[in-house]
């Protein structure tokens, strides 16, 4: 019997994984490295210096360290502007259904997101007080696809691993969370997800009672 259910925050539960994305591509091209969608891919869940990183890669650039931060906070100026004007509707379809069904099913309800502005996107959103437990970057010093963010929410909550289950849209997400021997379940594309457990479309009619008898 699973005993705890772990979501994360950016393509899940909003859409911020679009914003993400807008900021990301517009750094790149103002540097002169390509940037699209299928390159995106690969940054979704990594955190902010890992996805510069793989940027800087790309373009084969090697700033120093004084230079990478400028151009992390450039990404993330962006990107706040772009999530200030979100609000309650913004919540995916299907996200607070799922948040109050799996409440209802008894589970203890969690965040994992190695987003530093997951706080406050939770707080935009207005759904603080859905989750038992809420882990970000600032708790954390491996981010995805390392187990240590869904680990420290399973530990905060005082249950095993094996008890968890986590929620992903992004591949190094499901990896993760199969790495913390949790089981996955990925929201988005089954074959980038092929590493989860279980594969939907999106959180719209999440039952997860259904989902584990499968
Ligand atoms: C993850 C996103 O949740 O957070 C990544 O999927 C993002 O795209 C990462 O880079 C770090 O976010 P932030 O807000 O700390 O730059
Ligand atoms: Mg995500």
């Amino acid at each position: 019997m699973y005993r705890a259910i772990i979501f994360d925050l950016d393509g899940v539960i909003t859409d911020t994984a679009r914003y993400h994305y807008l900021a990301w591509k517009r750094l790149a091209e103002g540097l002169g490295v390509p940037f699209d969608e299928a390159f995106n891919e690969g940054l979704k869940g990594v955190d902010r210096m890992g996805s510069l990183d793989l940027i800087l890669r790309r373009g084969g650039l090697d700033p120093d360290v004084a230079e990478r931060l400028r151009l992390a906070d450039q990404k993330n100026d962006d990107y706040r502007q772009l999530v200030a004007t979100m609000t309650r509707a913004d919540v995916l379809p299907g996200a607070l259904e799922a948040l109050e069904a799996a409440r209802g099913l008894g589970l203890k309800v969690g965040l994992a997101s190695v987003s530093k502005n997951a706080g406050t996107i939770l707080e935009r959103l207005e759904i603080t007080s859905f989750f038992d437990v809420v882990a970000d970057a600032n708790l954390i010093r491996r981010g995805k696809p390392d187990p240590e963010i869904f680990l420290t929410v399973a530990e905060q909550m005082g249950i095993a691993p094996a008890d968890c289950i986590g929620v992903e849209d992004a591949a190094v997400g499901v990896q993760a969370i199969k790495s913390a021997g949790m089981l996955a379940i990925g929201v988005g594309d089954p074959v980038i997800l092929a590493q989860a457990d279980r594969v939907v479309p999106s959180l719209v009619g999440f039952d997860l009672a259904a989902l584990l008898k499968t």
